[in-house]
C-alpha cells in the first residue's frame, strides 16, 4: 500500500508548531532515541483493545472513554491519577449496572499532550504570543520563552506517559479496582450528593449486587475478576513527529506503540492530508471526530482509507455536534455511513460542540447541554436502528469548577475558584458521575 511511518511527511499538514531549522535537527535526534525506547503500550494490548471493540461494534459491549482535554506535566502526580482512575471505575460500575453489558474502558491519558488551536496566536491586553499547543510543544505561561516550541518536550512527554501508564496499570491490577472499593466510593458519593431518589436507586442497586457477590463467597482475594480492570489508553495523534518513532513492525504489521487507540481531530480530518496518511498504516483502533460540518462523502473515503478490509473493531466515529445541532446533522451522516456498507462504532463526544463563554469570560460548558446531547445521540440511534456504542468525555477526578451546573450547582461566579484546565473545561468527578447516572436513568 506504499506506506511507511514517514510517508505522512509528503502530505499537507495543519495544526503543527513552528519549529526552527535548528529545532528540526534536534527533533530528528529525539525521534531516533524514541524509536529505540520501549513502546508505552504493547502489540498485545493494542490487539486486545481491537478484540474488545469488536464486541462494542456488535452491540455486546459499551465504550467509555475520557480524561483531560490536555494532560500537563504539572498535573502529573499520584493524587490526580488516583482520583481520575477512581472516577473511571465508578462510572464503569454505573454503566455496567444500566446497560447490563461489559464496559470497554479507554483513558484519554498517557499521551494526550498535543492540542489543535483555533488560532495560531493568543492576545491578552494587546500583547500577542503564539498559542499554547499542549505541553508536548510549549508551555502555558504567557511569555515569549514559554510559548517557544521546545523539541525536548517530546522526550518529557515520553517519560511522563510511561510513568502515567505504569501507575494506572498498577492501580488496575493491584486491588484498587476491587468492587469493595467501588462500594465504599458509592456510599461516599451518596453521602455528599443532593439526594435524588432515581440516582440513589441506581447506586443502591450496584451496591446490592456487590453485596450479593460477597455473600456468595466471592471476594477480591479469591476472584481476579473482582479486583482487576482492563484499561486502555488513547490520545489525539496530532504531533506526528512524536507518533512516528513509536511505529514498530511486528510480525509483518505496523503498530503504533504510543497508545492503544489514536484519534484524528475535527480540524485535521482531511483525506488528502498527513494525519489520515499516518493513521491508515497502523493496526491500532482509530477514532475519527465527526463535527457538524463533516462532508459525508469524504468521511466514507477516510474510513475506507484507514480500514480498507472493513475489519470490525477498528473505526470509532466520535460525533461532536453540540446539543443544538446534533438532531439536524447527525441522522443523515449515520444513515449515509450505514448505506455505504462500512462498519463503524458510534460514540458521542458531548463536549466539543457545547463550549460557551461565561459572562466573566471563562470558556465553559453546561452539564445540561452535555446530558442533552448524549440523550439525543441515543434517541437518534434508536430511531435509525443503529447502536449507540459509547461516550467520550473530558473529565477529571478532581473537584474543579470548570463546567456549569450539576449537583453542586456551579454558576458563573464559581468558575474562577478552581479553574485548572490547560485547555477545555472538564467535568469534575461529581458532574461526570451524575451524567452517567442521568444516562442510565434516561436510557436503560
Ligand atoms: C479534543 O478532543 O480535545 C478536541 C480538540 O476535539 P475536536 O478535534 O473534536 O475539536
Ligand atoms: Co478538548
Amino acid at each position: 500500500m506504499n506506506w511507511n511511518r514517514k510517508s505522512w511527511q509528503k502530505f499537507p499538514i495543519t495544526q503543527q508548531p513552528q519549529y526552527s531549522a535548528e529545532d528540526f535537527t534536534k527533533i530528528e535526534e529525539i525521534k531516533e532515541q524514541i524509536s529505540n525506547f520501549p513502546g508505552i503500550v504493547s502489540k498485545t494490548s493494542i490487539q486486545n483493545l481491537r478484540s474488545s471493540l469488536v464486541k462494542v461494534q456488535r452491540g455486546e459491549a459499551f465504550l467509555l472513554q475520557g480524561g483531560d482535554c490536555a494532560e500537563s506535566f504539572s498535573g502529573f502526580n499520584t493524587q490526580n491519577l488516583t482520583n481520575y482512575f477512581r472516577l473511571f471505575l465508578q462510572m464503569n460500575a454505573v454503566l455496567m449496572e444500566g446497560f447490563k453489558k461489559p464496559v470497554v474502558k479507554i483513558g484519554r491519558i498517557a499521551g494526550q499532550y498535543a492540542k489543535p488551536r483555533s488560532s495560531d496566536f493568543e492576545e491578552i491586553n494587546g500583547v500577542k504570543m503564539p498559542s499554547y499547543r499542549g505541553d508536548i510543544i510549549n508551555s502555558i505561561e504567557f511569555n515569549e520563552q514559554a510559548r517557544k516550541p521546545n523539541p525536548n518536550r517530546l522526550l518529557e512527554t515520553y517519560f511522563h506517559s510511561v510513568a502515567t501508564y505504569n501507575f494506572i496499570q498498577s492501580l488496575a491490577r493491584d486491588g484498587f479496582a476491587s468492587f469493595s472499593n467501588v462500594f465504599k466510593w458509592n456510599e461516599e458519593f451518596l453521602s455528599v450528593a443532593n439526594r435524588n431518589t432515581e440516582f440513589e436507586r441506581i447506586i443502591n442497586k450496584i451496591n446490592n449486587h456487590i453485596n450479593f457477590f460477597q455473600n456468595c463467597g466471592y471476594s477480591p482475594s479469591n476472584s481476579e475478576k473482582l479486583q482487576q480492570a482492563d484499561f486502555f489508553t488513547s490520545h489525539e495523534a496530532l504531533l506526528l513527529h512524536y507518533e512516528e518513532p513509536f511505529v514498530r513492525e511486528i510480525d509483518g504489521k505496523n503498530y503504533c506503540l504510543s497508545a492503544d487507540q489514536l484519534w484524528i481531530g475535527d480540524r485535521t480530518r482531511k483525506i488528502t492530508h498527513a494525519h489520515v496518511e499516518f493513521l491508515r498504516g497502523i493496526e491500532n483502533a482509530v477514532g475519527i471526530k465527526v463535527g457538524s460540518s463533516t462532508d459525508c462523502h469524504e468521511l466514507v473515503e477516510i474510513i475506507k482509507a484507514v480500514n480498507p478490509k472493513n475489519e470490525e473493531g477498528k473505526v470509532i466515529l466520535i460525533a461532536r455536534m453540540g446539543a443544538e445541532k446534533i438532531n439536524e446533522f447527525l441522522p443523515p451522516i449515520v444513515e449515509n455511513i450505514s448505506n455505504s456498507g462500512v462498519g463503524v462504532i458510534w460514540q458521542i463526544d458531548p463536549m466539543h460542540g457545547n463550549i460557551v463563554k461565561a459572562e466573566n469570560g471563562y470558556k465553559t460548558r453546561r452539564v445540561s447541554d452535555i446530558s442533552s446531547e448524549i440523550l439525543s445521540f441515543f434517541k437518534i440511534h434508536k430511531e435509525l436502528g443503529t447502536y449507540a456504542g459509547g461516550v467520550h468525555l473530558e473529565m477529571t477526578g478532581n473537584d474543579v469548577t470548570e463546567c456549569l451546573g450539576g449537583f453542586q450547582n456551579i454558576i458563573d461566579s464559581d468558575l474562577s475558584k478552581r479553574y485548572h484546565t490547560h485547555c477545555d473545561p472538564r467535568l469534575n468527578s461529581s458532574q461526570s458521575l451524575e451524567i452517567m447516572l442521568q444516562l442510565v436513568n434516561d436510557i436503560c
